[in-house]
């Protein structure tokens, strides 16, 4: 992890800033994973989602609020059928075999990213398990689906063209918290920190407007090899950072 080592020693806990509500990861490696072991791409996205298993767990019983994943970008759309195809059976299957133990824990489903391209029935699925899930209070888990950043905002301002053409909104009445209400993660609050695995230092489109302040955290492992340790030890780098938010800090 790029943060100086420290350890819980280190700092007086009443120095420490609360931990985060809403964390949100870039779920980045799987591709390299399989490759150090010889094995097809496919495999490492299989290995991709149990981590997320034991990412939402862990994010459940370290009391976060909001969970925020990125699962497939729009960009992805660039690359071969067939690993889109084996992402898209992934999702189907994660939410499929996973809605029922999901439920049971209290987690809320949101999906956010554009419902373009995708098959009525994945769109059927995914709404049943938003619909199924919508009252769960224990953690929020958003899942980054045909999601980009860019398409968000894009989407936000048709949305207010189309309002403003319809005599409901006047170009004054547009301000930050109005395009934070109309974006596709509108029911979660702004991330507090963003986490990328794989070692690359990009956002990727990943949550150009929620994440204008988070703290970013770039991790060098690999997708699948991150642990309940992993998010602890990021959870635990952000509580130590001095965010400023513009100001001079504490
Ligand atoms: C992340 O792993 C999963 C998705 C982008 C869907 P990658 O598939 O990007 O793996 P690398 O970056 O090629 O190792
Ligand atoms: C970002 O990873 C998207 C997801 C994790 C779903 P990519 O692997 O697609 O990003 P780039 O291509 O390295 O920017
Ligand atoms: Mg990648």
């Amino acid at each position: 992890m790029s943060e100086p080592k420290s350890s819980s020693m280190d700092v007086d806990v009443a120095t420490l800033r609360s931990p985060p509500k809403h964390v949100a990861i870039i779920m980045d490696g799987n591709g390299r994973w399989a490759k150090a072991r010889g094995m097809p791409r496919a495999f490492g996205h299989k290995a991709g989602v149990d981590a997320l298993r034991l990412a939402v767990e862990a994010a459940r019983d370290l009391g976060l609020g909001h969970l925020s994943v990125y699962a497939f970008s729009t960009e992805n759309w660039n690359r071969p059928q067939s690993e889109i195809d084996s992402l898209f059976d992934l999702l189907r299957m994660f939410v499929k075999r996973d809605l029922v133990q999901l439920h049971r824990d209290g987690v809320r489903i949101r999906i956010i990213g554009s419902r373009e391209g995708l098959s009525e029935d994945l769109l059927e699925l995914i709404d049943d398990a938003v619909r199924t899930t919508r009252d769960n209070t224990r953690l929020t888990l958003n899942i980054a689906f045909n999601y980009g950043g860019r398409g968000e905002l894009v989407a936000a301002m048709r949305e207010m063209g189309r309002m403003i053409v319809a005599g409901t909104l006047g170009p004054d009445e547009i301000d930050e918290a109005m395009i934070s209400r109309m974006i596709w993660s509108a029911d979660s609050p702004d991330p507090d920190l963003v986490i990328r695995t794989s070692g690359e230092v990009r956002l990727s489109n990943f949550l150009l407007w929620s994440g204008a302040y988070a703290e970013l955290m770039f991790i060098n492992q690999l997708w699948p090899d991150f642990t309940k340790e992993s998010l602890e030890k990021a959870i635990d780098a952000f509580r130590r950072r001095d965010r400023r938010f513009g100001g001079l800090g504490a």
